[in-house]
């Protein structure tokens, strides 16, 4: 299984590393994990939500999302309603240099399908199928999209709508195992995955729970997809897809993870900046101090996860982690 999972993906004209994907995390698969996940052999890389509308509309935030320096290919995510969004925002991402588009249709927040997008077009065929078409139409690059099973257990039509988006020209499917209103609750059903599989020929990613070697092999045999995404195991070890492609020249002993932080770290503040970088790393700081240094005194956490000072953080970081160093249980890398 690990020869396989090492092979390249081909979707379309393009080709994946490998087959463990990184998924896409709104506020968190921001272009620094995404840049440190490939560096360290994720098969492929997917921003974060972009909105299509507010993309078109020139908010400053969907420009910072969607970037995708020295990352190949570049995957962005558009989700949205309307088609004349999701094509000109399809558009605006082609011409900065995306190597494919994957449209949102299994986002379950209640922001999100309020505004009627997301898994909400799941109980809406006709529109989703609207918004793929407008999307493959407006650009040359492939266009894929990432679903779940169904709105709920009564509504499982993650085969129809995925066969609907082959005929339509989309050029991959990923599925969560997961309904909408499942949330993330209980355990995805990778046996379900299947049933998109017997319908589809374009290549399937098969998503939800999946965190270990066993679980990729278990995924993949039970779904029959042809490659694996892997999302929250990432959480606090943004190598973690390429520790299980195979790679193990990941961060290890405490002073390799303690200065993999710190540049994770300087990263995010030089690419949103000092204010908003040191915001947006807390919870990455939480989830490398949960995973390296759970025994850190609450004091010590709550001074890391408040403090503005970036030199202080940095060192305080360190010396938690070379102290109170734990080795995770069933670790990988
Ligand atoms: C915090 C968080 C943010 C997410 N953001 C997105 C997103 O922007 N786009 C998307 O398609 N899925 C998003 N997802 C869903 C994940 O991509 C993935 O489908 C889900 O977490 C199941 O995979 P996992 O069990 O490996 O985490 C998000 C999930 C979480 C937990």
């Amino acid at each position: 299984m690990l020869e396989l999972i090492r092979q390249p993906l081909k979707i379309d004209q393009i080709a994946t590393r490998n087959r463990v994907i990184q998924a896409p995390l709104s506020g968190i698969s921001d272009l620094p994990f995404r840049q440190l996940a490939f560096e360290y052999g994720a098969g492929m890389v997917v921003t974060e939500m972009v909105a299509s509308r507010e993309l078109v509309c020139n908010s400053a935030e969907s420009f910072v999302r969607m970037q995708g320096k020295g990352i190949t290919p570049h995957v962005v995510q558009l989700a949205g309603r309307e088609a004349k969004w999701m094509r000109d925002a399809a558009k605006i991402c082609a011409d900065s240099g995306a190597d494919m588009i994957d449209i949102n249709m299994g986002c379950p927040a209640k922001k999100v399908t309020g505004g009627y997008s997301g898994s909400a077009l799941m109980k809406d065929l006709d529109l989703a199928r609207e918004l793929i078409a407008a999307t493959v139409e407006a650009v040359e690059i492939p266009v894929s999209v990432k679903m779940r099973l169904g709105w709920d257990i009564d509504c499982i039509n993650a085969p129809e709508l995925a066969k609907s988006a082959e005929d339509l020209g989309a050029k991959l499917i990923t599925v969560h195992g997961r309904t909408r209103n499942q949330f993330y609750e209980g355990k995805a059903d990778w046996q379900a995955i299947k049933s998109v599989r017997d319908v589809i020929s374009i290549p399937l990613i098969a998503n939800g729970d999946v965190e270990t070697e066993d679980d990729i092999h278990n995924i993949l045999k039970i779904s029959g997809a042809d490659a694996v995404m892997v999302g929250r195991a990432s959480q606090g070890r943004p190598w973690h897809c390429g520790a299980l492609a195979g790679n193990d020249n990941v961060p290890k002993t405490a002073e390799e993870i303690a200065s993999f932080v710190e540049r994770h770290y300087l990263m995010m503040i030089d690419h949103y900046g000092e204010k908003v970088g040191v915001r947006q790393s807390r919870k990455h700081l939480n989830w490398y101090l949960e995973r390296f240094a759970s025994n850190i005194s609450p004091a010590d956490r709550g001074d890391i996860l408040s403090s503005k000072d970036v030199g202080h953080v940095v060192r305080k970081m360190t010396q938690a982690i070379e102290n109170k160093f734990v080795i995770p249980e069933g670790e990988v890398a």
